[in-house]
């Protein structure tokens, strides 16, 4: 028998209408799903592409507990086998992924506690760092500028370095670490520089200067956006 087909499949910041017709094609084809979702309730992929789901696929909702630092190998461990049954039976599976799967995802996590080889298809998604560019906007980089990218959750001074060393920067993973990035931009007097992009793409998008921000309410899915040159 042949072994089904691993689909990592991208479906962009939240906007349906930024899933890709490739995307779409193989999600309506597959016989099973997959997707990350937290302990209880829903999973934000999944919901981007409810309407297109089809009754009568299977579903495999991989579930990680929703607190700081990296969720427990065995998670993807227990993930990976039960989705490489599916494949060794021949049938194909699509993985959802919010944003592009090989960008901080947790496609990657599952790809590497696979047991042994099997078949994988990656469809590249629209990231966050461009849907942020995006609602704003605002060029990411021009020229020969560099963008880091560079996750809130590092520890401040760590943080502060790499955000001093950067032409431009997309800065993700905000929620409670936003009052600590705050801090760091008025250090770096860059405060100024900096806009604050959240839920980009869905109907409660909001862009504004970070400065702006109230602390209280920053969620998960918000990203800063700091660009020394501006106007490149
Ligand atoms: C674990 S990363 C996942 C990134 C995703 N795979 C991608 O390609 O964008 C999650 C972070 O991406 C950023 N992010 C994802 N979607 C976003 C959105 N729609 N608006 C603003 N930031 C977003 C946030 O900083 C969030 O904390």
């Amino acid at each position: 028998m042949t072994a089904g087909r691993l689909y990592g499949l991208g479906l962009g910041p939240g906007d349906p209408e930024l899933v890709t017709l490739k995307a779409l094609r193989l999600l309506r084809a597959v016989p099973v799903v997959a997707y990350p979702a937290p302990e209880t309730g829903d999973s934000f992929a999944r919901r981007i592409v409810a309407e297109w789901l089809v009754p009568a696929q299977r579903e495999i909702a991989v579930r990680f507990p929703m607190r700081p630092g990296p969720p427990p190998a065995e998670i993807y461990e227990r993930a990976a086998a039960e989705i490489a049954a599916v494949l060794a039976a021949g049938q194909d599976v699509a993985y959802l992924c919010q944003g592009d799967p090989l960008f901080y995802g947790s496609f990657a996590g599952l790809l590497q506690a696979l047991p042994g080889r099997c078949p994988v298809v990656v469809v590249p998604g629209v990231s966050s760092p461009s849907a942020c560019a995006a609602a704003a906007a605002m060029p990411l980089v021009q020229r020969d500028e560099a963008l880091a990218v560079i996750p809130a959750t590092l520890p401040e001074a760590e943080l502060a370095r790499r955000i001093a060393a950067a032409d431009a920067a997309a800065i993700v993973k905000l929620g409670r670490h936003f009052l600590k990035l705050r801090r760091i931009l008025e250090k770096l007097r860059l405060l100024d520089a900096a806009l604050y992009v959240e839920h980009a793409s869905w109907p409660s998008e909001r862009v504004m200067p970070l400065a702006a921000v109230d602390p209280a309410g920053v969620p998960y899915f918000a990203t800063a956006l700091v660009r020394r040159r501006g106007g490149g």
